[in-house]
């Protein structure tokens, strides 16, 4: 059985995993409305790989006998500048979510609750690949900067993401 408070804080994270999908969905949708169906691509998969964290934490609760409640998910935002600016936001939410994922270990610790510390062992490394996907993906489009050429390649490029 799950305490009280580690319960209310993984059915918060769910719902951040849910807003984490809603955001990138409305990012793909972006990409569409410009063209860039390779970009649109990778935000479709970014969003599906997000309901699967917050499914993951669903059947962890299930397991351990406590009651998933899920919670209104806000809206994203519906238009971005470019597509530096959907990636540079896109880092700074998987950094915001690093730390959520963070404070749910420190809180398991407290806890003494040792499932939960070993359940979100992999929700740490995910993170940091999260991170590290992000931060590639936005560095190369500062060198891209506003040329065409480059930005197709790219979407050439994500559009292969499998
Ligand atoms: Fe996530
Ligand atoms: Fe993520």
């Amino acid at each position: 059985m799950i305490g009280k408070e580690m319960l209310d804080a993984f059915n918060e994270q769910i719902n951040a995993e849910l807003y984490s999908a809603y955001l990138y969905q409305a990012m793909a949708a972006d990409f569409e409305a410009r063209n860039l169906r390779g970009f649109a691509h990778w935000m479709e998969l970014q969003a599906k790989e997000e309901q699967g964290h917050a499914k993951k934490m669903y059947g962890f609760l299930v397991d351990r006998g406590g009651r998933v409640v899920l919670k209104a998910i806000a809206a994203p935002p519906a238009e971005w500048k470019s597509a530096l600016a959907v990636f540079e936001e896109v880092y700074a939410h998987e950094q915001k979510v690093t730390g959520l994922i963070y404070k749910l270990v420190e809180l398991a610790r407290s806890e003494n609750d040792h499932a939960a510390e070993v359940f979100l062992a992999w929700f740490v490394t995910e993170q940091v690949e999260e991170e590290a996907h992000a931060s590639e993906i936005s560095e190369k489009l500062k060198l891209v900067k506003d040329q065409a050429q480059g930005l197709l390649m790219m979407d050439s490029l994500l559009g292969q993401r499998a």
